[in-house]
């Protein structure tokens, strides 16, 4: 398996509170690697930084490094928005444009140059059928993605997220708002993605990160826990905090 990113001693503090501690761990290029822990222990934090999101916030301190095909993100001096553009990101709450299902995902494409329809129609289909979204709505696309229900709202995120070409994805609780058949949809999209795609799948559902990811971490209060394969951290943890998490003992 290769790495695509490479975490190493990451350190993290809000306002001199630590958020994150000495991380070190690695994401496996086309898998999909969970991350797992109770509320605050840092999941949010880490992907935050592999985008540079975190630079947002205030009162942020971070040391280490993350490196993406080998280039340290984490340098002052790496071309943010170049980074994320190739980094696609979902979020918890599904957040439309309110302009139509069409005009959501070619809103990237468009901004990269793109006006010719043909090419945007093809990377539009493209782009749904690869969010499992298309089939439902490719009789209207023209209609407001607001019209759409939360699922489907959720796999045309996904659908704009691939729209820009991306290599990695990372979705931060991306089926907290969502019923079971609708997280289905997204987790059977995500299983077919990881074959063109490095996935990183936050989740506070234990039962999902078991079904959908190949590699799990679990994080407690800014620390990584345990780190490897699924199957493995499941079946036979080495870390009693692990076992008790995935026993549902504690949440
Ligand atoms: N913008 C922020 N400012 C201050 N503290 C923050 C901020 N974001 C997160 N934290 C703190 O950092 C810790 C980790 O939070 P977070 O990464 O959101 O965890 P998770 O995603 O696992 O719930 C928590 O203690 C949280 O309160
Ligand atoms: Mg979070």
């Amino acid at each position: 398996m290769d790495i695509k990113i490479q975490i190493r001693q990451l350190s993290v503090s809000y306002n001199g509170t630590p958020a994150l501690r000495s991380i070190t761990l690695d994401i496996y290029k086309n898998c999909i690697t969970g991350f797992m822990g109770p509320a605050g222990s840092g999941k949010s934090t880490l992907i935050t930084l592999i985008n540079r999101m975190i630079d947002f916030e205030e009162g942020v301190r971070y040391d280490g490094e993350i490196r993406i095909d080998g280039i340290n993100v984490l340098d002052p001096a790496v071309d943010v928005v170049a980074l994320r553009r190739r980094i696609g990101m979902v979020f918890a709450v599904p957040l439309p444009l309110p302009r139509s299902i069409f005009d959501n995902i070619a809103y990237g494409p468009r901004l990269k140059g793109i006006t010719n329809m043909t090419d945007l129609y093809a990377i539009v289909e493209d782009s749904l059928k690869k969010a499992f979204l298309f089939d439902e709505v490719k009789d209207r696309l023209m209609t407001s993605a607001m019209k759409l229900s939360g699922g489907q709202q959720q796999r045309l995120c996904l659908a704009r997220t691939l729209a820009l070409q991306p290599d990695i994805i990372l979705l931060d609780e991306p089926c907290s708002g969502l019923d079971p058949i609708s997280t289905a949809k997204i987790e059977e999209a995500l299983s077919e993605l990881k074959k063109d795609y490095t996935i990183i799948l936050v989740s506070n559902n234990t039962k999902q990160i078991a079904r959908t990811s190949d590699y799990a971490a679990f994080f407690y209060m800014g620390e990584l826990i345990e780190f490897g394969e699924t199957p493995r951290i499941f079946t036979n943890p080495s870390q009693k905090k692990t076992e008790d998490y995935i026993q549902g003992k504690f949440g």
